[in-house]
């Protein structure tokens, strides 16, 4: 007697290609009942990867179509426009699961005999030399240690002196091939979905599906993380509560959410205080029942209270339930079992709420899943003020609305089954420019719908706008992401109503490995992204963004703005007025992984497109450009590393989804304007574009030498602005460049104004003191103290610059050599004949990079950064090969 998920997930391994099939369950269940269940490993080992033509080909035909996929009118669920991260992920994740990983996990072990997983793979990424120790002769200062101010490429390859200093932390970092550095990721194990996201007592906690002890979905725990300032964060113990645990039974703590019970409405606190109540989904049986038999449900959603956010508790709600076995009988439960269920407010159809009458005598025993779907899973409360009570999304499958007035007891409200997602969660947001507010729904992170929610027949209701189809209206729906790697997107629960967002930044089709079947019948391991990542870590979040509505000559969109938060981490920052044609490169000689690029362009009669592209050596690189003919933008990763070092293809809709793509969103113009912000961290690529509406996240797998970029224009040349900004580090200690990229800024319109407003010998010194001071900027071996200084000599060529117009400079009676000199003693005179000179001596170490600076200021400031920076990266690879 098998149940009814079981059955479901044989049909769609049988089905294998019907994506609407597929959508209802994806990686994460699967390896839950796949790991439950000798049947099914044993009668199904593999997925069937062929696909009837048919299918293939539509999916490829709307991949290809640019115009399809700009089209107003919403795809169907059927018809990704390129295959989506739920669908496409059952069928391979099935298999990942089914092959292995988890089957090291102790509860499940003795359930599934599955055979063992894959060998990793060869590391994809050739390792380089780690950079040397920095050089503290110049400006030697013990109690302040040496940081690299060069956090772009430190942060592919750690260097020497970021081991010296923080050895705990980035010791063993220094062994990963990636790591992001500005964008959250947990710091060792296995991660996937956002969970339990609220902002309370001034601290957000994100929580997180969390498996540390593989990098593999396992055993699934919430792990935490909390930040002051969505930027910087500290991991931190998982809550008992949330752990995957053995006790009478196996737990899996599946994706929820949480909100600040702000007037106790659950009676969990004290009275008169407020405190956190999560709400989320356990998976896994009781001791006792086995899945195969039937018996039992096994999604439920539970609840756990916290006055701080650390300290959890699940409590025993009483509610009385039973087993329905499947021939209709009734089983009572266990004490354990009855602890094992004792905080669950919502349980699917195999486990009863009974109601008795006043005698005791059982009067109905009733199925808090009207829809009596198995996949009952990630529910997301919010607080629905129309209504003055709690309103939970729930999904896994189809999406169900329910309310409550204590977080405790839910009433469904709308069972939406025609919209199947995972990972459902419903914004309000303001529509910008007016006083009006309208519904968001996210499936998943993939799509979204603008509506309203209403009462519809009694019962609240997301009533989705909708648009004129070929075939009548269809709800409108729309990309959340046109790139593949963001998924399961969840907000914080925050009550001044300020909506961030975040998503895992991964894809179920290659986040892991997973084994298919060929159509020649062998089977076959796919490597996922594992492979680059390594054993220490596999999960990584998107940027964090603030969510509105915006109206755009198309309609309702969703507007998702990186947080001004990330604006802290800008670093060294350059801005510049260019025009852009097939042979500039204003970027040039600069080296990064690590950056935030903004531009604006506008393109003229006969500009064909804009390019940008980045994470860029000899042989690879990630291209963002924008075809002005089509209005399409381009992300394309099909040649950001080796084909044969990338992941595998993987199974995705019924067809094969290459790793090494380009992923397109249409974009119109603004204005006659087009404008870009462009994320690269360590190993990942965001674009946001038509005022954040259009958003694209890949990961990508740069060689640790692919850091150049190049910008062009092909056709008529386009004016344009762009601002190029290094990103800090969260997690290691940062060289401040912020005051020096100040100065620069200030130095450069000085010089930009021309010798002839000043003296010859003042304006002389200043342009020397820029070009240290950029060649410090750019010198990995540089110190916060030669930082300091460079600013510092700049500062004073510049104040020389004004004050002494038509006079000589200040000649300071001796050279500073250390910073202490110059800040300690206020009474001295300060810097130097040329103030060039005292920066080169003191700033940067023995190499001498300077002198490899640009030459005069006939280039554009961008030009002499690139020369500046190309000659101190020369130095410093040579450097590393001796
Ligand atoms: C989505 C998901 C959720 C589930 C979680 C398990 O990525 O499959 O539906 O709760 O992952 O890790």
């Amino acid at each position: 007697m098998k149940n009814e998920n079981n059955k479901k997930v044989n049909l769609i391994k049988s089905a294998a290609v019907s994506a609407s099939a597929m959508m209802v369950l994806s990686g994460a269940s699967a390896a839950i009942l796949a790991s439950e269940s000798e049947e099914l490993v044993a009668d199904q080992p593999v997925v069937d990867v062929q696909a009837p033509e048919e299918v293939i080909l539509e999916t490829a035909a709307e991949e290809n179509d640019p115009v399809e996929a700009a089209a107003e009118i919403e795809v169907p669920q059927e018809t990704e426009i390129y295959s989506s991260t739920n669908a496409p992920a059952a069928e391979a994740e099935e298999e990942s699961a089914s092959v292995g990983e988890e089957s090291e996990e102790p509860g499940q072990a003795a359930e599934a005999e599955t055979p063992e997983a894959a060998a990793p793979a060869d590391p994809a990424v050739p390792a380089e030399p780690a950079a040397p120790a920095v050089s503290e002769e110049a400006v030697p200062e013990p109690e302040a240690p040496a940081v690299s101010v060069k956090a772009d490429t430190s942060a592919a390859a750690p260097a020497d002196n970021a081991k010296a200093e923080t050895p705990a932390a980035d010791k063993e970092q220094e062994d990963e091939a990636y790591r992001e550095q500005y964008h959250f990721s947990n710091e060792q194990g296995w991660s996937n979905d956002p969970n339990g996201m609220v902002y309370f007592n001034g601290t957000w906690h994100l929580f997180f599906q969390y498996y540390p002890d593989g990098v593999n979905h396992g055993s699934m725990s919430w792990g935490h993380a909390t930040s002051t300032d969505l930027v910087h964060w500290t991991e931190h113990e998982v809550p008992d509560v949330f752990k995957a645990s053995t006790d009478n039974g196996m737990r899996f703590h599946f994706s929820g959410s949480a909100v600040v019970d702000k007037n106790n409405t659950s009676g969990f606190f004290k009275e008169g205080e407020q405190g956190l109540v999560a709400v989320w989904t356990l998976a896994g049986m009781p001791s006792g029942a086995s899945w195969g038999s039937g018996e039992f449900g096994f999604q439920r959603q539970c609840i756990a209270y916290s006055a701080d956010g650390f300290n959890w508790t699940a409590p025993d709600l009483g509610i009385e339930r039973v087993i329905l076995n499947a021939d209709g009988t009734t089983k009572e439960l266990t004490a354990d079992q009855k602890d094992f269920f004792k905080n669950v407010v919502l349980a699917e159809g195999s486990l009863r709420t009974v109601v008795r009458d006043a005698e005791g005598n059982i009067t109905e025993l009733v199925n808090e899943d009207p829809l009596n779907n198995g996949d009952f899973r990630d529910p997301k409360v919010f607080w629905h003020e129309e209504s003055g009570q709690w309103m939970m999304a729930v999904a896994g499958g189809p999406l169900r609305f329910y309310s409550s007035k204590d977080l405790i007891h839910w009433t469904p409200e709308a069972m939406q089954g025609d919209i199947i997602t995972e990972c459902p969660e419903l914004y309000y947001l303001p529509v910008e420019g007016t006083d009006e507010y309208k519904y968001v729904l996210s499936e998943g992170g993939r799509w979204y719908q603008v509506g309203d929610f209403k009462e519809v027949d009694g019962v609240w209701t997301f009533v989705p706008d909708t648009v004129n189809g070929p075939t009548g209206d269809v709800a409108a729906r729309y990309n959340m992401n046109y790139a593949p790697d963001a998924y399961a997107a969840q907000s914080f629960y925050k009550e001044d109503g300020r909506v961030v967002m975040v998503q895992w930044m991964s894809n179920w089709s290659y986040a892991d490995n997973s084994t298919v079947r060929q159509p020649d019948g062998s089977q076959v391991t796919l490597e996922g992204i594992r492979k680059m990542l390594g054993e220490k870590h596999n999960g990584q979040f998107t940027l964090m963004a603030d969510l509105s509505v915006v109206r755009t000559p198309e309609g309702l969109r969703l507007k998702q703005t990186p947080v001004a938060e990330y604006d802290q981490m800008k670093n060294l920052e350059v801005k510049d007025d260019i025009v852009l044609d097939d042979k500039s490169n204003p970027l040039e000689g600069i080296h990064s992984q690590q950056f935030q690029f903004e531009i604006e362009f506008a393109p003229e009669k006969g500009t064909e497109k804009v390019v940008l592209e980045v994470l860029k050596n000899k042989d690879y690189q990630t291209t963002i450009w924008y075809d002005v003919n089509t209005g399409i933008l381009h992300v394309d990763r099909s040649k950001s590393m080796a084909a044969e070092q990338a992941p595998a293809d993987h199974m995705q809709n019924g067809t094969w989804f290459k790793f090494l793509e380009d992923y397109t969103a249409p974009v119109a113009m603004t204005n006659g304007k087009i404008k870009l912000k462009v994320f690269v961290d360590n190993y990942s690529v965001e674009v946001y574009a038509g005022n954040d509406t259009i958003v694209l996240t890949e990961l990508v797998f740069p060689y640790k030498d692919a850091d150049l970029l190049n910008l062009y224009a092909v056709g008529t040349p386009v004016n344009a602005t762009y601002s190029f900004a290094t990103m800090d580090s969260y997690r290691k200690d940062n060289t401040d460049m912020r005051n020096l990229s100040g100065t620069l800024a200030d130095a450069k319109d000085q010089l930009e104004r021309g010798q002839g407003n000043y003296t010859d010998e003042s304006f002389k010194a200043l342009q020397d003191a820029y070009k240290a001071a950029f060649a410090a900027a750019f010198n990995p071996d540089s110190t916060q103290n030669s930082i300091n200084l460079a600013n510092y000599a700049l500062t004073n060529a510049l104040t020389n610059l004004r004050a002494n117009a038509d006079k000589p400079i200040t000649v300071t009676p001796e050279k500073p050599t250390t910073v202490t000199d110059i800040y300690d003693s206020t009474a001295k005179p300060v810097v130097s004949e040329t103030p060039a000179q005292a920066v080169s001596a003191a700033s940067v170490s023995s190499e001498g990079t300077p002198t490899a600076a640009a030459t005069g200021f006939g280039m554009t400031l961008a030009t002499a950064i690139g020369a500046l920076a190309g000659a101190v990266f020369t130095n410093r690879k040579r450097r590393e090969q001796e």
